[in-house]
């Protein structure tokens, strides 16, 4: 399993700290919740922080935007030498145009659905995506519940990328722990993104180790 840890429940008064041990983990990626307290009830970090953090982390970041109109940050997401850049489904009109824009920034276009989007909306973008990010929670905040309707969606969502051919990673964000992650293994997700539950362990590393054991 892919494991992709939130900063959101990082100890933002010791992020040097924490990227010390972020570093040295087995972690994949570094997701990063951007919130502007639009799209969502509630505002995270913005560039300055973000530009703060690429520069003393080691692994590529997935940077997951919370925000109306993301298209308009392209070329902030690119300078940061972001890896992923998640826009939500249900921020977008011109969904294809903006995938499209964001590989030409050299990044790799990754779309995001709420709880409530359905992986169908998906048919006629799913080749134009390096990944999926299938919301377990309601974007907003971390620590919250996980919605175990997921699991249908990421059986469905799989369906989906084996009859289109598309080479799309399934990641879910929300509520993931070794209880909600195994059950989302079985089900075929390919990377797992954990905040609290990675950062709010007693050894972080470990959390991450555990996480990628499942399968
Ligand atoms: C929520 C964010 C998540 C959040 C997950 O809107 O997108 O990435 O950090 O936090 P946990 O793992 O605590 O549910
Ligand atoms: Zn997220």
């Amino acid at each position: 399993m892919l494991v992709a840890p939130s900063l959101l429940a990082a100890d933002f008064g010791n992020l040097e700290r924490e990227m010390e041990w972020f570093n040295q983990s087995h972690a994949d990626y570094l997701h990063l919740d951007v919130m502007d307290g639009v799209f969502v009830p509630n505002i995270s970090f913005g560039f300055p922080v973000l530009k703060h953090v690429a520069r003393i982390c080691k692994k590529p970041l997935d940077v997951h935007l919370m925000i109306v109109e993301p298209q308009k940050f392209i070329p902030q997401v690119a300078a940061l030498g972001a890896y992923y850049m998640n826009v939500h489904y249900e921020a977008l009109t011109h969904h294809h145009r903006v995938l499209q824009q964001i590989r030409e920034a050299g990044l790799h276009p990754a779309i995001t659905l709420c709880p409530s989007t359905p992986v169908s909306l998906l048919s006629d973008i799913i080749t134009e995506v390096d990944m999926v990010l299938l919301m377990s929670v309601n974007p907003g905040f971390g620590g919250q519940k996980f919605i175990t309707h997921t699991l249908q969606k990421v059986v469905e969502l799989r369906r989906l990328i084996h009859e289109t051919g598309s080479t799309a990673l399934i990641e879910i964000d929300g509520g993931v722990n070794m209880e909600t992650g195994q059950q989302l293994a079985e089900a075929g997700a390919d990377v797992l993104v954990a905040g609290s539950f990675v950062f709010g362990a007693p050894n972080p590393r470990q959390a991450v180790e555990n996480l990628k054991s499942l399968s």
